[in-house]
């Protein structure tokens, strides 16, 4: 191997890092950038000559080049012919490769962003230590934690102008970290870096103006920044060209995810045709094996028929197969997205026709409050639910961006509306591939009854259990045909594995909500009764049913009610801080915003409860 070739390899091998930026608008994000360029050394010599020029000519009272432009020159050339409007940036260092995307505009900047996020791994967050947090601010931290970004880097930027203070910079930390903590809810790590970009402190190099800080450099944390993915290692190649020569035919793509080596079985997406990898290269150059990020060419052993848009994968159970995308939108289309309408949805390279079967809710950037809608106007954000015309195999956004992610193309003009995120993914629309002859429909009839669920959900004491079983007595006393969930006894049984940290209930209500469908499917009412606390996991179980079959009562009683009553003594344990994790006390609880029907049980007694949702039940 020659010089050149090893230093292709070592780069090839560098891990990538995936970095955002952004911050208000003058915040200082393009000199921050061209800093970050320069003193990295990725800036060629002829640019630096050009940029000197420049900055002679535009602002000849400043003493240094004006770094802005290294950035802004070179963006209008980047931008042209693109819908979105987000650049990138590459630069690499020993120990990474540097994917930046900088998102620029100030009025679109919620689609941008959204488009850039929905792509990283960390953010840098700059903000002006003279002017502080802006409105801006806190709608950024709102975008990036809504996409997931859960590694946050904040640059507290123009430090000079507030003469290196401690003082300053140490309110601006408290304050941003008192946001992050109730925007995200949950950990997220973040580090705070007094920086001047202007004068290349804690940028690249560590500053000597400000020896009370003993942090490390923004490149500098980056550097030793962990990158221990999260997200599904499940091996997936959206195949993008299909070359071929005299008797081989080669597949390229760039890896959305996990890695293959040559001699792996893979299976072919959708027509589940398997085969073995039988070589494999990497930008051009020969390699045992392929991974994330890879551009990457791959060789099958057998003569299968794979063309552009299809997807190679290890295996398909990897991933969830459904025709329903429960899915947080973002919307940019200037039509409103409205139930009935169809889009053209992309997924990595693959596109299927989708139809809006409901808009659910719209959520505000500033309050993060949701509240219910039938339609998304420009520039908004909310939860809907999308038929594919087919089978779509794909996971949620929260196990894998790339595979978990689409654009919305309008099928008239080709432009870009919108970015959704998948929350979860339903076979709601068709009946399944391995239907059985006997259907609910036909179960259903013969028990001459409607089947649904009835999903109770809030606080533990609340007094669900209490309603459901009276309402489950009334029910059966009229003949139907009734069965009970209850966490207390899914806990005991199906669920003994699971505790009660978020991703744990998240599963106890995936399991509680696969298993009412199944009871659904064979003709039953279901009563469920889940303190459910997380909205998207309501929102999950909710799009596994059509229409009518499901219907939602959140029982309201006030927390101090609850506390009051405690039937099972929970409350002074937790309030002990003996029960870690206790929903309404040191766990949160998101009330639904939209329930079919509301009882506090406070307010009324339980017979009156179980009278009001008989009485919703008949009516609908
Ligand atoms: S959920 O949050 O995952 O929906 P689930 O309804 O299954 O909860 O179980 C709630 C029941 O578990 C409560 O009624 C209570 O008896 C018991 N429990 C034990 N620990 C906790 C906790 N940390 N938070 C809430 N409930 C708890």
């Amino acid at each position: 191997m020659n010089s050149s070739d090893t230093n292709i390899s070592n780069y090839l091998q560098t891990p990538t890092l995936r970095l955002l930026t952004c911050g208000n608008v003058d915040d200082g994000k393009s000199t921050f950038l061209g800093r970050l360029l320069l003193d990295s050394g990725n800036v060629y010599e002829d640019h630096l000559g050009a940029l000197e020029r420049i900055s002679r000519r535009y602002n000849p009272t400043n003493s240094g080049p004006e770094l802005a432009y290294l950035v802004d020159g070179l963006r209008a050339e980047i931008e042209q012919g693109i819908t979105i409007d987000v650049s990138y940036r590459y630069f690499f260092t020993r120990n990474r490769k540097y994917i930046i995307a900088d998102a620029p505009g100030h009025a679109q900047y919620t689609k941008n962003m959204a488009v850039a996020a929905s792509k990283s791994d960390v953010a840098v967050l700059l903000i002006d230590a003279a002017s502080g947090i802006k409105i801006q601010t806190i709608r950024h931290l709102s975008i990036l934690s809504l996409m997931r970004i859960n590694r946050l880097v904040i640059a507290v930027n123009k430090m000079d102008l507030v003469d290196f203070s401690k003082e300053r910079f140490d309110g601006i930390k408290d304050d941003i970290g008192r946001a992050i903590g109730t925007i995200y809810g949950r950990m997220c790590p973040f580090w705070s870096v007094p920086v001047s970009s202007r004068n290349g402190d804690n940028v690249v190099r560590k500053s000597a103006s400000m020896p009370w800080y003993d942090g490390g450099s923004v490149l500098e944390i980056l550097e030793s920044m962990e990158l221990d993915n999260q997200e599904s290692s499940s091996f997936c190649l959206p195949v993008q060209y299909v070359a071929r020569d005299a008797d081989r035919r080669y597949y390229s793509g760039t890896v959305a995810s996990g890695e293959v080596s040559v001699d792996d079985e893979v299976v072919v997406l959708p027509s589940l045709l398997r085969t073995r990898v039988s070589g494999l290269s990497v930008a051009g150059k020969h390699s045992e094996e392929a991974k994330k990020g890879d551009p990457a060419m791959i060789e099958l052993a057998d003569e299968v028929d794979v063309s552009r848009g299809d997807r190679l994968v290890k295996s398909e159970q990897e991933l969830m197969q459904g025709d329903t995308l429960s899915c947080q939108v973002f919307w940019f289309g200037e039509k409103a997205m409205v139930p009935k309408d169809v889009y053209e949805l992309k997924f990595l390279t693959y596109k299927a026709r989708a139809t809006v079967r409901q808009v659910n809710e719209r959520l505000d950037l500033d309050s993060l409050v949701r509240s219910p809608a039938s339609r998304l106007a420009q520039n908004e954000i909310g939860f809907a639910s999308i038929m594919l015309s087919t089978d779509h195999y794909c996971l949620p956004f929260q196990e894998s961006k790339a595979l978990g992610s689409f654009l919305v193309v309008d099928i008239g003009t080709g432009d870009t509306v919108g970015l959704g995120t998948i929350v979860s993914i339903g076979k709601a629309g068709r009946p399944h591939p391995y239907a059985t002859v006997v259907d609910k429909s036909m179960r259903a009839a013969l028990k001459k009854q409607g089947p649904m669920l009835i999903w109770f959900t809030g606080l533990s004491g609340a007094g669900k259990s209490t309603i459901a079983n009276l309402l489950e007595q009334r029910l059966y006393e009229q003949g139907y045909h009734t069965y009970l969930l209850d966490g207390d006894i899914l806990r005991d049984g199906l669920n003994r594995d699971l505790g009660f940290d978020s991703d744990s209930r998240k599963e106890n209500i995936r399991r509680a909500g696969e298993v009412a469908k199944l009871m659904v499917d064979a003709g039953l009412l279901v009563i469920a009764c889940f303190i459910s606390p997380f909205a998207e996991d309501r929102t999950m179980v909710r799009s596994l049913f059509r229409k009518g079959e499901f219907c939602e009562v959140y029982v309201s009683t006030p927390i101090d009610e609850c506390i009051r009553k405690d039937p099972k003594g929970l409350y002074a344990k937790a309030l002990r801080g003996e029960i870690p994790d206790f929903t309404g006390v040191s766990s949160p609880y998101e009330p639904p915003v939209s329930p079919e029907v509301t009882i506090d049980a406070s307010k009324c007694s339980v017979s009156e409860a179980v009278q009001l949702l008989l009485h919703h039940l008949a009516e609908d």
